[in-house]
């Protein structure tokens, strides 16, 4: 299924107050226990909805990284933007050019239902969070509406565990959020695959 991606030019649409009203990004942010001085990493920030509320919350001994593969809204992101300790970058698809184990925190804001693989988009995330390091995705409930993305390019709860734990994440808790939306927080588990070794096999004499 060929996945739509937002455009720059909708960007006022991300921006909209009743949108800040319904979704609350501080709230879901300190949600996920992310603490003062974290280093933040936004995923798909589009024009910053999320960036600025993590930047709140991690304050400014923190840092938090505003990456998109679109430049222009990485362009819009940087004009609406006060706060110091935001950083915005550009990425590829599956590549962030962070360093691996460098943040404390992942944000997926409504990214997730746009990336064509989402596997190895969710390993890149896995590689550049710490051990142990918090992941917030927020997505579209899977259902019909009016608005937002087709249902079949939404991501079910479901789906979005069976994601998360194929790559090595544990999802914790999951709420609704609004009408229309849900988010869940995940944690990056140290062991990618869990299994045990049998006992050597006896040698036949
Ligand atoms: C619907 S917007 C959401 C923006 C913001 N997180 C918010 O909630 O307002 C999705 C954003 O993800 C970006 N995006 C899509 N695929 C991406 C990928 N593979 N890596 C990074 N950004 C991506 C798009 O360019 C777009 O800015």
């Amino acid at each position: 299924m060929q996945r739509t991606r937002f455009p720059a030019e909708g960007s006022a649409r991300l921006e909209r107050s009743s949108r800040y009203q319904e979704i609350q990004p501080e709230q879901l942010i300190r949600w996920a226990t992310v603490p003062k001085g974290a280093v933040v990493l936004d995923v798909g920030c589009g024009s910053g909805f999320f960036t600025r509320a993590a930047a709140v919350i991690a304050g400014e001994t923190g840092r938090v990284i505003g990456l998109d593969v679109n430049w222009e809204m990485l362009r819009q992101a940087a004009r609406l933007t006060r706060e110091r300790q935001v950083l915005w970058v550009q990425s590829e698809d599956h590549s962030f050019p962070l360093a691996t184990n460098s943040v404390d925190a992942v944000v997926l804001g409504f990214v997730l239902h746009e990336v064509q693989e989402p596997r190895p988009f969710l390993s890149e995330v896995r590689r550049v969070l710490r051990d142990g390091g918090k992941l917030l995705v927020v997505e579209w409930a899977k259902r019909e509406e009016d608005r937002g993305p087709a249902v079949q390019e939404r991501i079910s709860e479901k789906e979005l565990r069976r994601l998360l734990a194929e790559q090595g994440f544990a999802t914790g808790s999951v709420r609704a959020v609004g009408q229309s939306y849900y988010a869940a927080i995940a944690e990056k588990i140290a062991i990618r695959c869990c299994g045990f070794v049998s006992p050597a096999p006896r040698m036949q004499r």
